[in-house]
């Protein structure tokens, strides 16, 4: 019998216990925006069908559970729950696309296996940023919830010590949504993603909350591209409550994401809460709009908030991150509530992503225009790496960049100079600050 079966009906025997469930099936919790919501109100998700709820048994040893897990969802999809109570081992990709009405209680440990090369094979590819994905989730209306307990463990260690030898290694994100209307995932530790943690893809009204990422290496062999969160092609999404201790982005905006609110985030380490990188592929048109950024305690990164365009031109960045030309806009964005501590940067924005040499981009400026963003109520010290100067704030042409305000903000170089901020082919007047031309 599995033992969280045996267990419910242990607590079922003993009467008097009603108080203390002793199972240990999480429960699904109140999930809401709070405390800013999204432009439209997602849907309430119905309650599901205890009759229907499966637990997934695990081999153990490291064997492949992923058939089990499969079966399961088809089992409990329309309306029932997909129980991970156990220590299970993901070897072979999960295809969950065809969700409907399901959650997903993960109490246990879900770790994917650790075989590198066996796992380039038949990860699942997308040609955005050449990446993958060793189990995806799509369809409509999915809660993944794990009560504080749930653990999904992406063993990323193999991963680093790879990239370190082959640096076009395809690595897999921890966990993807694709395709999916409707949904959250909340109450997760999230540790060693091999590449990004979490990826948004084509999907809507989704709340992300309460969850606790972390990645590090055992060995010299950094954990590089650890993402918190990547929004691409969708719409009306939250993230909030969460830390995340990481070595890239804490968010970051991807082309086509819309109507995003991210709040109550404590990043450490982290590139900031970034728009981009846009303008990467020369054919396409991105769009990121309607983003409200609240409430962000931001230490140790390379930047608070942050906004990254592609030059005009193509721009060998790195061996597998090339690009420029794209072009698109960023409108409506704003940043109001962040906490800097020993960040490099409190605001970046630039319009020469991937390229260092600033001449190349003034001769080629972005085909990106950046319109009606606004950074306020901002404060604290950065670190001492551009001292006295504490934000960036570069545009390629005066043309580019439009209607781009500060308000409030207060951040201190750590020597307590008077703050300075680099402000080229900006408006100044509407910045408001002691700028300097470089
Ligand atoms: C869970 O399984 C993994 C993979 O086999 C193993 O490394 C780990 O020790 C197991 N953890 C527990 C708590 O049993
Ligand atoms: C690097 O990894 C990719 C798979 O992601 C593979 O196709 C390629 O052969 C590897 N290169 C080397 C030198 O191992
Ligand atoms: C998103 O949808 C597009 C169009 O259907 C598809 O090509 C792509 O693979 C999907 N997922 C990602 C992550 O791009
Ligand atoms: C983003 O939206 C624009 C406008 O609808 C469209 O032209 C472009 O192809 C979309 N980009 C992606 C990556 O889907
Ligand atoms: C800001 O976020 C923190 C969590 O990081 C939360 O405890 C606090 O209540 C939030 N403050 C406001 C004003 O929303
Ligand atoms: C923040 O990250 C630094 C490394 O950048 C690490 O030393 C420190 O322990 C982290 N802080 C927390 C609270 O996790
Ligand atoms: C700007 O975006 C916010 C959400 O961040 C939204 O509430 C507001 O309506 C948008 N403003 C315009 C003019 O579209
Ligand atoms: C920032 O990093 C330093 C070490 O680099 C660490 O001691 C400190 O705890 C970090 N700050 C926070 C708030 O995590
Ligand atoms: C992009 O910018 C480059 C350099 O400024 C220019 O030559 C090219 O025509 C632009 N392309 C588009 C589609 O606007
Ligand atoms: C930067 O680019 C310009 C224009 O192509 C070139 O003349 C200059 O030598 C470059 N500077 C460096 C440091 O490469
Ligand atoms: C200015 O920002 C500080 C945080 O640094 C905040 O406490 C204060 O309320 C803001 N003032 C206004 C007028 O919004």
């Amino acid at each position: 019998m599995h033992p969280s079966i045996l267990s419910l009906l242990l607590s079922a025997l003993v009467a008097s216990s009603s108080v203390t469930a002793s199972s240990c099936v999480v429960r699904r919790p109140v999930i809401q925006a709070h405390p800013l919501q999204p432009g439209k109100p997602h849907a309430i998700s119905p309650r599901r069908d205890p009759a229907k709820t499966c637990f997934v048994p695990s081999q153990g040893n490291g064997q492949d559970d992923s058939s089990s897990i499969l079966s399961a969802f088809h089992t409990c999809n329309h309306g029932g729950t997909v129980v991970l109570d156990l220590n299970y081992t993901i070897s072979n990709p999960l295809d969950l696309t065809f969700l409907d009405s399901v959650d997903v209680a993960i109490s246990g440990t879900v770790n994917f296996a650790g075989d590198v090369y066996g796992w380039t094979e038949k990860t699942f590819k997308y040609a955005y940023q050449d990446s993958s994905a060793m189990w995806r989730f799509g369809g409509r209306d999915v809660n993944i919830y794990g009560g504080g307990k749930g653990l999904i463990n992406g063993n990323g260690q193999p991963w680093y010590d790879e990239f370190q030898k082959n640096s076009t290694l395809r690595r897999p994100i921890l966990l993807v949504l694709d395709g999916l209307q409707g949904g959250s995932v909340t109450g997760l530790h999230m540790i060693n993603s091999p590449n990004w943690f979490n990826l948004i893809a084509n999907s809507s009204d989704i709340i992300v909350s309460s969850i606790d990422i972390k990645v590090w290496s055992t060995n010299s062999n950094p954990a590089k591209n650890t993402d918190g969160w990547d929004t691409y092609r969708s719409d009306s999404i939250v993230i909030q409550d969460s830390t995340i201790n990481n070595g890239d982005d804490c968010v970051s905006f991807k082309p086509n994401s819309t109507n995003i609110v991210i709040q109550g985030l404590s990043c450490n380490g982290s590139h900031g809460i970034s728009v981009g990188s846009l303008g990467q592929y020369i054919d396409e048109y991105d769009i990121v709009e309607h983003i409200y950024v609240y409430n962000i305690s931001m230490t140790n990164a390379s930047d608070g908030a942050r906004i990254k365009v592609w030059p005009g031109n193509y721009t060998p960045f790195q061996p597998s991150l090339t690009g420029g030309g794209g072009s698109g806009h960023v409108k409506n964005v704003t940043y109001d509530g962040l906490y800097n501590y020993n960040n490099d940067w409190a605001i970046e924005l630039t319009q020469c992503y991937g390229q260092k040499n600033q001449t190349v981009c003034d001769l080629y400026p972005s085909n990106m225009t950046i319109e009606d963003v606004t950074f306020k109520n901002m404060w604290g010290t950065t670190s001492k790496k551009y001292d006295p100067k504490v934000a960036t704030l570069v545009c390629s042409s005066p043309d580019k960049c439009i209607n781009i305000r500060t308000e409030n903000i207060t951040v201190k170089p750590p020597s307590g100079k008077t703050a300075q901020y680099v402000c080229v082919n900006m408006d100044n007047d509407l910045l408001n600050v002691n700028c300097v031309s470089a």
